[in-house]
């Protein structure tokens, strides 16, 4: 046995989370480590959503709304997101694309600071970010300037608004200090909005302790929700009573049935809200949320970190033609740079090892704590390097 068949081995007995990867539905056959793009399916789901179309749609109907907690959904499995990123309970709500959910915050965090108009985007960000930041700036009269996360602290001036950070670059898989920068945009008078995409049940986040103003996040890669599944929203409990958001719709009316020509919010963080909820990706997701059950989130980072650095480790020797480009501060993935990496990567794939291919030369690789074993890691390294040598 070599050396590292027998670390892959030993790390996976003594492995808390082992257990857990029973609870997905993946075959032994592929390696999959593409859990940060589409999280894999967790076995018990399928038989929750059938319960979710066939009784609660086809049985019950309308009836669903009021009688099978519908209704309540948004927030109801916002407070089950919460304990996974720190926010407080009755500060999250699931609903729409993380894209839209962006926008939300971005215009919610201009109306609370009047006076000024310069917005910073992290200059890594993935770029729907982006797009929407310009957007919104360009509605609310604002401007918009890319900086890297490392130089907010010092592009941060008396006329920045709002500055929207991502909690892991997604190309590097860079983790970003949230408290310290959180403490510098406060310390400007500025709110900020974190992206925690690829940090949501990757890692534990502490949104509190942080004590940031807006987070926003897709529940598609780490939390298992499934294609297309609604992102979340989050606010400090503080800010939540003048929250303004952009698209109050009549979900998120104080009295939504008394169907008023005018607008009141609502009072918690249903005001949130905007149309009828996405309720079978909403119930699929609040199923699939079921394997956090009992998860020490300190072992699942362990574990995370564990997992990646042995990968690092694998190919150092394994694949040496190549490089890690992720540094030790880090999200739950590893990106190897490398040439031809878009062949490569199909290659990988149709060799059983699904990771996904980052222009130009990007090999991304998501390790999901819950799911991917050390073994999985060696047995990816040996394929990548077969296929470069
Ligand atoms: C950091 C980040 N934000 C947002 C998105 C996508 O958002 P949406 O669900 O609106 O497509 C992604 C998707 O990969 C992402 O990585």
């Amino acid at each position: 046995m070599s050396d590292l068949t027998e670390r892959a081995a030993k790390l996976d007995a003594d492995d808390p989370l082992a257990g857990r990867r029973d609870l997905f539905d993946l075959d032994d056959g592929v390696v999959y480590l593409d859990g940060n793009s589409l999280g894999a399916l967790p076995r018990h789901v399928p038989a929750k959503v059938a319960d979710v179309l066939t009784r609660q749609w086809g049985r019950m109907r309308i009836r669903s709304w009021t009688e099978g907690g519908w209704w309540e959904a948004p927030e109801r499995i916002g407070d089950r997101i919460a304990p996974l990123v720190g926010a407080a309970p009755g500060h999250v709500v699931v609903g729409d694309s993380t894209s839209v959910n962006v926008f939300r915050a971005v215009i919610s965090a201009l109306r609370m600071t009047p006076g000024r108009a310069e917005i910073l985007v992290d200059a890594t960000t993935f770029p729907t970010d982006g797009y929407i930041a310009a957007s919104a700036a360009r509605l609310a009269g604002a401007t918009v300037r890319a900086v890297h996360p490392a130089e907010v602290p010092t592009a941060l001036s008396g006329n920045t608004a709002v500055v929207l950070l991502n909690h892991v670059d997604y190309r590097s898989g860079r983790l970003h200090d949230m408290g310290a920068l959180t403490a510098a945009v406060h310390n400007a008078g500025a709110r900020v909005i974190w992206d925690l995409s690829h940090s949501a049940g990757a890692l534990p986040v502490d949104l509190k302790t942080s004590n940031v103003d807006f987070a926003v996040g897709c529940t598609y890669k780490y939390l298992n929700g499934g294609p297309g599944a609604p992102a979340f929203f989050a606010v400090r409990p503080d800010l939540l009573p003048q929250l303004d958001q952009p698209l109050g719709g009549w979900c998120s009316h104080r009295e939504p049935f008394a169907m008023d020509s005018e607008y009141v919010a609502a009072e918690g963080i249903a005001k949130a809200r905007a149309g009828t909820p996405e309720i079978v990706s909403l119930l699929t997701l609040d199923a699939a949320l079921d394997v956090w059950d009992g998860v020490d989130l300190h072992q699942l980072r362990q574990k995370s970190l564990a997992l990646t650095g042995f990968f690092e480790d694998c190919v150092a020797e394994l694949a040496p033609a190549a490089r890690s480009v992720t540094p030790e501060i880090r999200g739950s993935q590893v990106s190897l740079s490398c040439v031809d990496a878009e062949r490569v990567m199909g290659e990988l794939i149709a060799r059983g090892v699904v990771g996904d291919h980052r222009p130009p030369d990007l090999l991304r690789f998501g390790f999901t704590p819950l799911y991917t074993r050390f073994v999985d890691a060696l047995r990816a390294a040996e394929i990548l390097g077969e296929i470069l040598a």
